[in-house]
């Protein structure tokens, strides 16, 4: 079994990492040429971001053909060169399968539209409500919701039928009923296991099994009725047998999941996967669950979700993915943290507050030098669906051009998108050409070069944390309490193992902030020794954004 406790993963979306033939869109051979500075970071994978044959809808999670590479990112050849090169340097390579949908385009489902009878059963068909003749659509067969706004359901004039999607309408589902599609996609994962690949990220697994009757959801847009769906367990195992994934390092995204499927996931018994994706700690700063109405993050309930989910993981025989951002996320400075005045001090303390708990880290490039959102005040800028639908939407709703931007400057998905900022030079030397999408304006000062230059750069802190996580099993192993429950502005907790004791105490304010326990030293004087931390010296609390890590063996 490969040990993925000690581990730590860094996610690449290659769009936006580096361009290396001067086309504005990042590319494999981008990603060959930043290997060295990937390896002095330390991380262990490379997770990357879908780069298979797409039309790009949705940036590449819309797959028309899962083992070809699209062209716009590189070839087999570049692929294999990257697989190899990364070797070299320790690195291993996890890909993303995008296996609950397709793209409108996948040849499967093109067989489907001309009414190919064994292609029609790999997608979701089915009849609309109240036609009144055969050539009626009628209405869509459920009330259900897809992600990226609108109904989940889509008519197809030459099928009489309508096809679900639960993402963007080019993303029609798969029926992973039918055995032959379990096989099929089991055989695209074996594919690239046979060309070096270590590990997979699957893209919302929990939303494969779909419930066993099509109704109405009367509480809401349908995703609890399709999310941890009757036979995913069962459909996970199959796919771990018959991929030959036992042992491989795996992690699943799960939308709207919880705790008691999560365990069932990741129990090493249940040889499902290694890890899971939850997102709830990324709703506490949605007003009543509504990503695009915009509230101040609730640290109260982030504390609370953190607690419940670092114990019940540790107590069930659970393990987490720990990450704070990814491609689907704004950026975290930007969010948790302050982007302006506290820039290097809250990217630190929001990096060490989940490096050090329970579970696998996850960084997103641009993260390990505090990237922020790009601030875009033109919807010109914007290229993600999600974000250009749901303009539309809030404007519908009657929210001002203006509002609906600033809406989109907090939530949307290409905050986390922009071209990585390798220097000062023009496009950020993320590109020569002008990026696919525009850089974010603070390139000049927030870059990968001018962040190595300083000697307590957040690039070295990251580097720091993964040494400890390498050099301290507690950090991997330990297990986890949390303190000071009742804490407004401080996220605290303790791991411990064998012997030895681990703090680490999160400043999640602006403000200087006190601990109910005492003083922040008084951990000194019970003989804790300092063993990271974003400031100078320790006072009596902590100072904004500060974090402290104290270690005692015995
Ligand atoms: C996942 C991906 C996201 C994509 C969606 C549909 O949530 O992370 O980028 O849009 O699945 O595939």
């Amino acid at each position: 079994m490969t040990d993925f406790r000690n581990k730590v993963v860094y996610q690449i979306y290659p769009k936006s990492f580096k361009d290396s033939d001067g086309d504005g869109v990042g590319d494999l051979r981008g990603i060959i040429e930043k290997l060295d500075y990937l390896a002095e970071l330390g991380v262990d994978y490379l997770w990357i971001t879908p780069f298979f044959l797409s039309p790009q809808k949705d940036n590449g999670y819309d797959v028309a053909d899962y083992t070809a590479i699209d062209p716009r990112f590189g070839s087999m050849e570049d692929f294999e060169e990257l697989v190899s090169a990364a070797g070299k340097r320790g690195l291993k390579i996890m890909l993303d399968m995008v296996l609950c949908h397709t793209s409108d385009q996948h040849l499967w489902f093109q067989k489907a539209l001309e009414g190919d009878e064994t292609y029609r059963r790999y997608y979701i068909l089915r009849d609309g409500r109240n036609k009144k003749d055969p050539e009626d659509p009628g209405e869509p067969p459920t009330n259900w919701q897809c992600a990226f706004g609108g109904s989940a359901w889509q008519w197809e004039p030459r099928q009489g039928k309508w096809y679900l999607h639960l993402h963007d309408v080019s993303q029609p589902d798969l029926d992973w009923t039918n055995p032959r599609v379990r096989e099929e996609l089991a055989g695209v994962v074996r594919f690239w296991k046979e060309r070096g690949v270590a590990g997979f990220r699957f893209d919302v697994i929990n939303l494969i099994s779909k419930p066993e009757r099509f109704e109405d959801d009367t509480e809401g847009l349908g995703r609890r009725l399709f999310a941890d769906g009757p036979h995913v367990h069962e459909y996970l195992r199959e796919l771990v047998a018959s991929a030959g994934l036992e042992g491989m390092v795996t992690v699943g995204e799960m939308a709207s999941t919880d705790l008691e499927n999560c365990l069932l996931y990741t129990r090493p018994e249940a040889h499902e996967l290694s890890m899971v994706f939850n997102f709830h700690h990324l709703k506490v700063d949605y007003r009543d669950g509504d990503k695009w109405a915009l509230m101040e993050p609730d640290i109260m309930e982030l504390k609370r979700l953190f607690a419940a989910w670092q114990t019940g993981m540790a107590e069930g025989g659970g393990w987490n993915a720990l990450f704070w951002c990814n491609h689907d996320q704004p950026r975290i400075v930007s969010r948790f943290g302050d982007e302006k005045t506290y820039r290097k001090e809250s990217a630190k303390m929001l990096a060490a507050c989940i490096h050090l708990m329970r579970g696998t880290p996850y960084i997103y490039q641009g993260e390990e030098i505090g990237m922020t959102n790009p601030g875009y005040t033109s919807i010109d800028q914007y290229r993600d669906v999600e974000s250009l639908n749901h303009y539309q939407i809030l404007l519908d709703k009657g929210k001002t051009e203006g509002e609906a931007l600033e809406i989109l400057s907090v939530r949307s998905r290409d905050n986390g998108r922009t071209p990585m900022q390798w220097s000062e030079e023009p496009h950020g030397g993320f590109s020569e050409a002008e990026p696919w999408i525009p850089v974010a304006a603070n390139f000049a000062e927030v870059n990968v070069a001018s962040d190595m230059r300083e000697k307590d750069s957040i690039f070295s802190f990251y580097r720091e944390l993964i040494r400890i996580r390498k050099e301290m099993p507690i950090v991997a192993e330990g297990g986890i309490r949390f303190l000071e429950e009742e804490n407004p502005d401080v996220l605290a907790y303790e791991r411990r193992w064998n012997n030895e004791s681990l703090i680490v105490l999160c400043n999640f304010r602006r403000q200087y902030a006190r601990l109910i326990k005492g003083c922040v030293s008084d951990y000194e004087k019970d003989g804790y020794r300092k063993r990271i931390g974003n400031y100078q010296g320790t006072g009596a609390g902590l100072r904004p954004y500060e974090v402290i890590v104290y270690h005692k063996v015995g």
